[in-house]
């Protein structure tokens, strides 16, 4: 017998509806994608703080807390890649169901991958932000020193070099970075995703 038969969930009493009338915001999933050093990380902390100025309650799931604990059996392989992006769009749902405002910022490289991380939680719960920045800018900043390691052999498989970044070709969201300072990047960015958000 198949053990998924005897899970049955339990209907909890506060609903999602419940939720968003009480805090006045509808929960979204920001989903940052873009090359290593291309500015997500900075970009979606930054536009928390913004979210959360203007009254929203948000997350940000990231490499820092999600690779280090809940992710951190997961290698940079393809199949790792995949199951790394499958667990974060399901604590993403969950945080969704929490009725807080979500950011991820993290490479998410192929497309099928974000594709089902929309689907996950639904289509109209999820905004994709393409951090759009060329390669030689984010290997010409090399904030972590990674992109010279990876071109010394020493790191294989890296995004950009020798693994492939699939680039949205509809994002919900576009920022092109290069030339630009955070601050300005972080208005484009409100700019764009103010009308989306309720
Ligand atoms: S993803 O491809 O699985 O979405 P994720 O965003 O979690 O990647 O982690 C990317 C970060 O891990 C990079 O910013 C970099 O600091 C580090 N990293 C270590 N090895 C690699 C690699 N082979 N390719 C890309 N990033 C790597």
């Amino acid at each position: 017998m198949d053990y998924k038969e005897n899970i049955i969930p339990h209907d909890h009493q506060i609903k999602l509806k419940d939720r968003i009338q009480k805090y006045g915001f509808e929960p979204k999933l920001l989903w940052f994608t873009g090359l290593s050093g291309s500015g997500k990380s900075t970009l979606a902390g930054a536009f928390e703080t913004w979210l959360f100025n203007e009254g929203y309650h948000t997350y940000i799931l990231d490499g820092d807390n999600v690779r280090s604990g809940l992710n951190s059996d997961l290698d940079f392989s393809d199949v790792s890649r995949k199951e790394n992006i499958r667990r974060i769009a399901e604590v993403a749902k969950l945080f969704l169901d929490s009725g807080v405002v979500v950011l991820t910022a993290f490479i998410s490289p192929f497309k099928e991958d974000r594709q089902q991380a929309r689907e996950l939680v639904g289509v109209a719960n999820f905004i994709e932000v393409f951090v759009d920045t060329p390669l030689e800018i984010c290997e010409q900043r090399d904030v972590k020193g990674l992109y010279a390691k990876a071109r010394a052999g020493k790191i294989p498989n890296f995004t950009g070099i020798d693994s492939p970044f699939e680039a949205p070709d509809t994002p919900d969201v576009h920022i092109e970075t290069a030339g630009k300072t955070v601050e300005q990047s972080l208005n484009e960015l409100i700019n764009q995703i103010k009308t989306k958000l309720k």
